[in-house]
């Protein structure tokens, strides 16, 4: 007979095992399992929690642009994670509720504690409150682990071959120092995309762990600077060539920001490598969305249109995102990654046209019946939203 789903799905996920031993000695102890469904919540809760709130525990400067945060959950129990997955942080600043996600830097086996590294970005409106003004000693709340950036050993190849850019390297990080200490006998390569050298972060700790591992090969390549024994331009399909004999024997992870993610994907189309080889995660939409290729020319980035949502109605910036736009306006929208790939972002558009940005994973049904990712879609027209 047939498993029931319930405990299929259990068993998949992360602490599944366990859960499912604790189901069975419960049944086996005669209890009622089907009533005990709040205890089966509290295990999940306690396993993957929604929401944690957080103690800064330290700050460490790792290079000109990149900030070292050190954290932990205030009850001390750090939640189970899988290497490559990231925290979305909420803040308020300006009066303005907001997020943005965060991959952990740190492997899931560091129980103590977790990093995230945060890359200024100029201008950024979170990124500078988190590296200026947030305090050691200070709490901030955040979802709990998130997303499907990850090596899966079933899927994947043996050969893991990492294509990071700028801060796109925390989630890569992870992923190598869990392999590595795992003593995993995958090989990996991380190809490290940075304008100079001083901007690749934790570039020293790299570079011994290729001394240290054979199984690990490290790559910084420099677009802005020649550096002797350093390659020069950018992670382009003939340098991936180069180091990786064979690239069909090879699972591909992609990172950074969208610029590079879609250069990334060009250069891997080329190689002839199919898609279901390649995991992405986008970093951010690009800032200037109206360059992006099916930006509708006849909508300047100046244009204003009114978004309504409930009672509530005001205008928005054509280049501003309608998550943005919404938060702005103090309307609270349930959020995850802000890269198109969750759908907890998700609206009815009920009129007017919006600009889906590159890299939105809209299913299929939710196209057919009229929704939108809030954290992609900026609006071309005066739109209405419903939740
Ligand atoms: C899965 C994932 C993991 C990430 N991991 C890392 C990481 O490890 N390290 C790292 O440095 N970065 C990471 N990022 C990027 C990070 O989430 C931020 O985008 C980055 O720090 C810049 O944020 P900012 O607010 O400083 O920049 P901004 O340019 O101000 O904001 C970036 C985004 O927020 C929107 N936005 C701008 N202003 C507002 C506003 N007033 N209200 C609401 N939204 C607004 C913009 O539309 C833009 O898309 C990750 C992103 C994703 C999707
Ligand atoms: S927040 Fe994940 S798709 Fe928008």
């Amino acid at each position: 007979m047939s498993k029931p789903i319930k405990e299929v799905l259990i068993g998949t996920m992360v602490n599944g095992p366990e859960v499912m031993n604790e189901l069975a000695m419960a049944k086996l102890s005669g209890e009622d399992i089907e009533n005990q469904r709040s205890e089966v919540r509290r295990k999940l809760r306690e396993y993957h929690p929604p929401f944690l709130t957080l103690d800064v525990l330290e700050k460490e400067q790792l290079d000109p642009l990149a900030m070292r945060i050190r954290l932990c959950p205030v009850d001390g129990s750090v939640p189970v994670f899988e290497a490559g997955q990231y925290i979305n942080v909420f803040v308020e600043l300006d009066g303005i509720r907001t997020s943005r996600p965060y991959s952990i830097a740190t492997a899931p086996h560091q129980r103590a504690y977790f990093d995230i590294i945060v890359a200024r970005k100029a201008g950024g409106f979170v990124s500078d409150y988190l590296i200026d003004a947030l305090k050691v000693g200070d709490t901030l709340t955040s979802t709990g682990p998130m997303g499907v950036f990850r090596y899966q050993p079933v899927h994947h190849k043996r050969h893991q071959v990492m294509l990071a850019g700028g801060s796109g390297i925390t989630p890569m990080q992870s992923m190598i120092l869990d392999c590595l200490a795992q003593g995993c006998d995958r090989e990996l390569t991380l190809f490290y995309g940075a304008r100079k050298l001083e901007y690749a972060t934790n570039h020293e700790m790299f570079k011994q762990l290729d001394e240290r591992y054979g199984n690990f090969h490290y790559i910084p390549v420099l677009s802005d600077e020649e550096q002797e024994g350093y390659e020069k331009g950018f992670i382009s399909k003939e340098l991936i060539k180069k180091y990786v004999t064979d690239v069909s024997d090879a699972t591909f992870f992609v990172c950074g920001p969208e610029v590079m993610n879609h250069f990334c994907m060009l250069e891997l189309e080329a190689l002839g490598i199919r898609k279901a080889m390649i995991r992405r995660e986008l970093f951010q939409s690009r800032a200037d969305i109206e360059n992006e290729p099916a930006w509708p020319q006849e909508i300047s980035p100046d244009d204003t249109f009114t978004i309504t949502c409930g009672k509530k109605s005001f205008s928005a910036r054509a280049t501003e995102s309608v998550l943005a736009a919404l938060e702005r306006e103090g309307i609270k929208v349930p959020v995850g990654c802000r890269s198109g790939e969750c759908s907890y972002c998700r609206m009815k558009l009920v009129s007017g046209k919006v600009f889906t940005a590159q890299g939105s994973l809209l299913r299929h049904a939710d196209e057919v019946f009229g929704y939108i990712h809030t954290c992609k879609a900026y609006p071309i027209s005066d739109i209405e939203v419903a939740l």
